[in-house]
């Protein structure tokens, strides 16, 4: 089925924050913010932006009647700095005024006087200084202390990575207004809307049934929504709680890219000992994650580093450390793959570095090592339907790698100033959310007694698709045409204490809580069909619009029998309720059955790098993807393109900055550069690994949203193995991204020298 959106999309008709009529009186908001990353504020004159013509009020955290406090995991966020500032960009005070334009003038008036204090922008001074959000994590397979006697040869090392900007081409944003009564309705650009409702009604100080959040969709989330849309909605709320007006914010860019947190920056170290035949025998590695200046979801993304430690390979012997390490920058957040990558990106430079010195290719390495059945990760769970091999045979042979590889040695011989590299990345992601009790969802069916079918789940549609994937599940069920069924709002009112879309999870959970209300009614329409003809409810079927009894298509239609049931009071409504079963998991031990199940795959990746230039293009990047049996082939291919290029990106061009003060000096799009159609690869191919799906995925169709990005890890390998063809003193270094600059010196390092090793 056609995404229901792309029809929107394309006219330019679809509904995003800033397309809702406002009505009338709407006033308008603007965050003043912290000019420096660690400070004491001794004093702030609102005196003159106060009076400026057009300003309403300007709102600090003396005007907050609950509590001046936003963070969802650990309570350690204020909404508005008190006496000190943590980061470059905390919110200080929001203006409300007229308008944007006299909001943003009044703001220039604001005279604040801070005492500076010297900020930490490194996770490993953090964790010297004992700057930490909470205390160190360890997941442990084996007895790597006595692993390492075993090993024949043990490498050692650094792998770190830098952040990444969303970029979500919808800025934050919220509007609020109120209902009667001291209700309000939200409207908010958010992957989670009951986090909205539940800080909104702590901040304001009242219950949350008073509080309405509505989302009709996001220009993009990636993460970056999925906790840290509320402040902006908070804040908004609170302008109307305390004006009685209605109260809009809309981040502009450089705002929003100050002011917001991002992927997490990692520091890592890793021991990896192999085996004379290239077994993984031990793994050690060490993480320090830079969580910013509070927690946000930094926990939950550190757990996840964790979990994907060692990737799709199996390691008898492992120990993995993480830790949350408080520094002064935004507090850093949910981002496509959660942490995942970050973990993937130190084993796969284990890898790397271990072939180098070995004199080896590392796809040997990470062949030997793959994950099969019955193998455990590190957190206990045992891997069951894993393809990781399948994914992996199938890719070298379909595109017959050792064919691609004579080519490119070729290539590299015939030409001096341009060399072509190839990487191997296989990945491997755990579907649910890893914190247990979040796996659940409800949906909210209504059959009207045209015919036609109302659904609300907790979904929030961001691009990825689940609206399109909601409406197939009814229309799957119900037998009917899609164009009968609407997709509703996602509304806190019709669909409670809901789990944000994230963890790639949100069709699967929102999707078989959606499959057991509409099968609910399904049942009573069986019965009423089965009054009607006189028959057991166990022979009838609707199909294609019609009641079959016995297999064989009767006169009665859809409508008809919907009519029938009114009439005769039965009722055309259902709530259906799902939480995930199997999963467990007991963080006293870090051992238990977090993932209802693990995605894979594999992707040969190839680029071509201009030696003089250090530029480079990707040639191709060729997929297997373990799908399960996809619902909606279009729209799960248009995830693993997107997600591809988002990972290409984060590995290769996308460099966040921050200077010595903590300030983000790559804050705009003429500094921070993210992938065009021109960076994007000549070739993305994928291909289906066929299987029969998995049970705990909506219709056996596999959860796709996040693991795709993690193929653009093999970007970075693909650039060194090009490099180091070119120049073979080149010493391989781990640290993401791999930008031209840095390619063009590792081009001519230690050039005209003898070759080393
Ligand atoms: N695709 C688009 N177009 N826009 C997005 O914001 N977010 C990603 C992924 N794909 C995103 C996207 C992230 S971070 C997640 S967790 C999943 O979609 C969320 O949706 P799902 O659970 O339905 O896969
Ligand atoms: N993934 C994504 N988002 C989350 C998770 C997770 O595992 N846990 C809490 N929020
Ligand atoms: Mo996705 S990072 O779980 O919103």
């Amino acid at each position: 089925m056609k995404n229901i959106d792309s029809r929107g999309h394309v006219r330019g008709e679809s509904i995003y924050l800033d397309d809702i009529p406002v009505q009338q009186g709407t006033l308008y908001g603007e965050v003043f913010d912290s000019p420096c990353a660690n400070g004491i504020i001794r004093n702030i004159d609102y005196s003159k932006a106060a009076a400026f013509p057009g300003v309403f009020r300007i709102l600090t955290s003396n005007d907050i009647p609950g509590e001046n406090q936003i963070g969802g995991i650990i309570p350690d966020e204020p909404l508005f700095a008190e006496t000190e500032v943590d980061f470059w960009g905390q919110p200080i005070a929001l203006i409300i005024a007229e308008s944007e334009e006299i909001a943003k003038e009044a703001k220039r008036l604001i005279k604040i006087d801070i005492e500076k204090r010297t900020p930490i922008v490194d996770p490993r001074e953090a964790r010297a200084k004992n700057s930490l959000i909470f205390p160190p994590r360890t997941f442990r397979i084996g007895d790597v202390k006595k692993a390492w006697n075993q090993c024949e040869h043990i490498i050692e090392g650094e792998a770190d990575n830098e952040g990444q900007e969303h970029l979500y081409i919808e800025t934050q944003g919220a509007y609020a207004y109120e209902i009667e009564n001291g209700s309000i309705r939200i409207s908010s650009s958010t992957q989670g809307p009951t986090a909205v409702q539940r800080t909104v009604a702590k901040v304001l100080g009242i219950g949350m049934h008073k509080i309405e959040v509505d989302v009709v969709r996001l220009g993009g989330g990636f993460g970056g929504k999925e906790d840290q849309a509320t402040a902006w909605a908070v804040m908004a709320a609170l302008g109307v709680h305390i004006l009685k007006r209605p109260v809009k914010i809309v981040l502009h860019r450089l705002d929003d890219m100050r002011m917001t947190g991002k992927r997490h920056p990692y520091r890592s170290d890793f021991k990896i000992g192999l085996s004379k035949d290239l077994m993984i025998l031990a793994y050690e590695a060490t993480f320090h994650q830079n969580a910013g200046a509070a927690a946000d979801l930094s926990p939950a993304v550190m757990e996840r580093t964790l979990f994907h430690g060692t990737n799709s390979y199996f390691i008898p012997n492992a120990e993995l450390t993480a830790y949350s390490c408080k520094t002064n920058l935004p507090p850093n957040t949910a981002f496509r793959g959660f942490g995942g990558p970050q973990g993937m990106f130190v084993i796969e430079s284990a890898i790397a570095k271990a072939a180098d010195i070995l004199k080896v290719k590392a796809r040997e390495i990470q062949e030997k090592n793959l994950l099969k059945d019955g193998d455990a990760f590190p957190y206990g769970q045992i891997a069951a339907q894993c393809l990781a091999g399948n994914a992996w045979n199938k890719a070298s042979e379909l595109y017959q790698v050792e064919k691609i590889e004579q080519e490119i040695d070729e290539f590299n011989k015939l030409n001096k100033h341009v060399k072509k590299g190839l990487a191997f990345q296989p990945i491997c992601f755990g579907i649910s959310f890893t914190n247990t009790r979040m796996n659940n969802a409800r949906a909210l069916v209504h059959v009207y007694h045209d015919g036609s079918v109302g659904i609300s789940t907790g979904a929030v549609e961001m691009g990825q698709g689940v609206n399109t994937k909601m409406v197939q599940v009814a229309a799957d069920i119900f037998s009917i045409a899609p164009d009968r069924i609407k997709l509703e709002t996602t509304n806190t009112t019709r669909v409670a204490n809901t789990s944000p879309s994230a963890a790639s999870a949100t069709a699967d959970l929102n999707g078989k809580a959606l499959h057991k209300a509409c099968s609910a009614i399904l049942e009573r329409l069986k019965m009423q069909a089965a009054r009607i003809h006189n028959a057991e409810a166990s022979k009838i079927e609707l199909k294609d619009n019609f009641v079959h009894l016995n297999g064989k298509q009767t006169e009665t239609t859809w409508n008809q029998l919907i009519q029938a049931a009114f009439f005769d009071r039965i009722s055309l409504s259902e709530v259906g309720h799902y939480a995930t079963p199997e999963i467990h998991y007991d963080k006293s031990k870090e051992k238990g059955h977090p993932f209802a199940y693990h995605v894979f795959g594999t992707a040969i990746i190839i680029v071509t790098v201009d030696c003089i230039r250090g530029t480079y293009q990707f040639d191709s990047v060729k997929i297997v993807h373990d799908f399960g049996k996809s619902m909606n082939v279009s729209v799960d291919r248009g995830q693993i393109e997107g997600g591809v290029v988002q990972g290409i990106g984060w590995m290769t061009m996308e460099e966040l900055m921050y200077n010595q003060e903590g300030k983000l000096i790559s804050n705009a799009l003429s500094t921070y550069k993210i992938p065009d159609i021109y960076s994007v690869p000549k070739e993305i191919s994928i291909e289906h690994l066929e299987t029969e799906g998995h049970d705990m995925a909506i219709q056996k169709s596999k959860a796709v949203g996040e693991p795709p990005l993690m193929y653009g890890l093999g970007a970075y390998f693909a650039i060194q193995n090009a490099v180091k063809a070119y120049n073979p003193n080149h010493e391989l270094k781990f640290h993401a991204p791999f930008t031209p600059e840095k390619v063009l010196m590792g081009l001519y390092e230690g050039v005209g020298e003898k070759v080393k090793h």
